[in-house]
Parts: C-alpha cells; structure tokens; sequence
C-alpha cells in the first residue's frame, strides 16, 4: 500500500493514457456468468469466486488458455458493446482520456463470430465513449502468433475493410516459439495497407525477439519489452530512437515475468532513457486497472511524483494521437500537476 495519500490521489486524478489493453481481458467474471447465462452458455465454473480463484497462472500459457475459454462467452455485437462500455466507465473513473485498445480477431472468427459482429461492437461502444466521457481511443487487431501466418493474413484481409475504424495491428498469444520473423509477409502487408505496427515482444520471449519485431516488422512500439534489459545495445537503441515500450506491472507479476514487483526493470529502463509507459493489459484478470498498475509500481519501486508524472506524459508521446491532439493531452496533464496541491 502507498501509504503517501497524494500520491495515490495524484495518480488517480492526473489525466492519462492507456496504449496496451486487451479488450477481451477486460472481462470482469460478473460480466461472464452474465453474458453466458444470456447466451446459453456453460462456464466450467460455478460461481464468480470459484472461477476467479482459477486466477493463478504459472505462466503466459496458462493464462492464455482461461482468456480464450473466457472469450467464449461472446457471441454478440451487444456483448462486445457491453463488454468495452465496461472498460470505458472503468477508465473514466481512473481519468484515462485516451485508450488505444486491443482486440483478438481469431479467438472470435475461428468459434464462427464473424469480424463484423466483434468491430462493431466494439466500435459502437468507442463512439458512446467518446461522446459520454470524452475519451477517445484507437483500435489495433492483433494476430496470434500461436496460429499460422495464413490465417493471420486471411485476418488482415477482413479487417482491412475496416481502415477508418482501425489504426494499427499488433501480434499477440504464445510468445515462445513464435518469433516476430514468422509474420514478416503478413507485417509487410499491413504496412502496405497503410496500418502502423506494434508487437508483443520480450514478454516471456528473448531480447533477439526485440530487435526482430523492430528490424523485420518494422513495429512503432514493443508491448511489454522485460527482456530487453539482457542486451545493452538494444536498451540503448530503443533509448536513442525512442520507441516505447508498453509495460504492464501487475501483469509481468501474476505471469511470473518478474518475481516481485520490487525486482520488476521499469525503473531501470527509466534511468536508461526508455520511453516506458504503464499499463493493465488483462486487468480482469490480473487485479488491476491502469490506475493500480501505476500504485504497485509506485509503491515497490518507490516512484515520486516526478517519475509518475514523467510516465504519465510519455503516455501520450508514445500514442498514436497526431502531435496537435498530443499537445492537448500533455497540457491537460500538466495542468492537473501545476494544481495539484494536496493538503
Ligand atoms: N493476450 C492477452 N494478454 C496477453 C499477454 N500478456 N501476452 C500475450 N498475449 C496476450
Ligand atoms: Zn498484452
């Protein structure tokens, strides 16, 4: 627990963005039996606490494996519309006014959901943000790596009649094993399509997998990224062409990334000039949204406020937000710290 009261409050209220959340990892268990009784849907477990105490994962792999079986619950446009209202209202409340949010295409066409019904959904429900709350947003379909490049183009193939609705895409799921190299044609035509990329990479991956996301699919930004601190010359080219890196704390804790969030490098990439951003990643399912990633970090790595201010403006330089609405965005919280005067 922080146990200074401002710095919890200065967290909570500076305004903020969010650049590495899954959408289908904002299904709360509430939600789930919710959706699944509407539907007709079995869910292995009996109740919200019997399921959120399977909530203990090993590594990514396990936890991967009870996000899709989570997933699958939804079936229709207003499932997604309900489920990414959710996180809106959530993020509202912790004072994100940008969210760049990812989705899984396949967990959703390979049940026979089709790309329609899941963008929108989502993109529905990404308007009423925008007009309700005044966040505004971007929305990146990411490939599974599990799967075969194929699939992954057939993918970009559907999603691409989407190019308004749609900024970037990214690469996500079972990283061992399944290097960025694998998607190379596949990243080659997303960016001949017009899209921007970004890739989860050195999650549980090695610091090799870095530098091919960057070399070979050419990414704007590293999703999580832990790994990089093994190889100093990638820590000082991602320092010095300063592509940011997407860090989830209380993510790398319950994947055992890191061992303790004492131990865990954002400090140390800090220090070293990366950009580094926080954010929740599957926060219903790692006991935390943006704002209580920020708090663990700040309390086991001991942030001032300086350092969460510094964090939280390299939320918006790292965004996808043209540089006018960028501005804006870094003003607003710079507002918030010229003002913030707790008692
Ligand atoms: N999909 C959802 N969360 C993920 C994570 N942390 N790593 C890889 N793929 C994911
Ligand atoms: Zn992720």
């Amino acid at each position: 627990m922080i146990s200074d009261k401002s710095l919890s409050e200065y967290i909570k209220g500076i305004p903020k963005a969010e650049l590495h959340v899954h959408i289908e990892g904002t299904l709360e268990p509430e939600l789930m039996f919710e959706f699944a009784e509407r539907n007709g849907i079995k869910i292995k477990y009996k109740s919200v606490q019997e399921l959120r105490e399977a909530y203990n994962f090993n590594n990514l792999q396990e936890f991967l494996d009870i996000y899709y079986a989570g997933a699958s619950v939804l079936l229709t446009e207003q499932d997604f519309f309900d489920m990414t209202c959710s996180y809106l209202q959530k993020a509202h409340s912790q004072n994100v006014i940008h969210a760049e949010i990812f989705f899984d295409p396949q967990s959703h066409t390979s049940r026979g959901i089709s790309f329609d019904t899941v963008i929108k959904g989502i993109h529905r429900a990404l308007e009423d943000g925008k007009t309700k709350f005044g966040i505004s947003s971007k929305l990146i379909p990411c490939f599974l790596r599990h799967l075969d490049s194929d699939s992954a183009m057939e993918t970009l193939k559907t999603a691409g009649q989407y190019k308004d609705w749609i900024t970037a895409f990214g690469l996500d799921s079972s990283e061992k094993g399944n290097p960025p190299l694998k998607f190379q044609k596949v990243f080659d035509a997303v960016r001949e399509a017009g899209f921007l990329t970004v890739a989860h990479a050195g999650e549980e991956g090695p610091a090799e997998y870095v530098w091919e996301a960057i070399d070979v699919l050419k990414v704007s930004r590293i999703d999580h990224g832990n790994r990089s601190l093994d190889d100093a010359s990638l820590v000082e080219y991602l320092s010095r062409e300063k592509i940011p890196l997407t860090v989830c704390p209380l993510s790398n804790l319950k994947l055992k990334v890191v061992k303790d969030l004492k131990k865990h490098p954002l400090k140390e990439m800090m220090k070293r000039g990366v950009m580094v951003t926080i954010n929740s990643d599957d926060p219903a399912y790692f006991g935390g949204y943006v704002g209580e990633n920020y708090m663990a970090l700040a309390d086991s790595l001991d942030l001032n406020r300086e350092e969460i201010y510094q964090l939280v403006q390299n939320s918006f330089t790292a965004s996808f937000l043209n540089d006018d609405e960028k501005k804006i965005m870094v003003t607003k919280a710079a507002e918030f710290n010229f003002d913030f005067n707790p008692v």
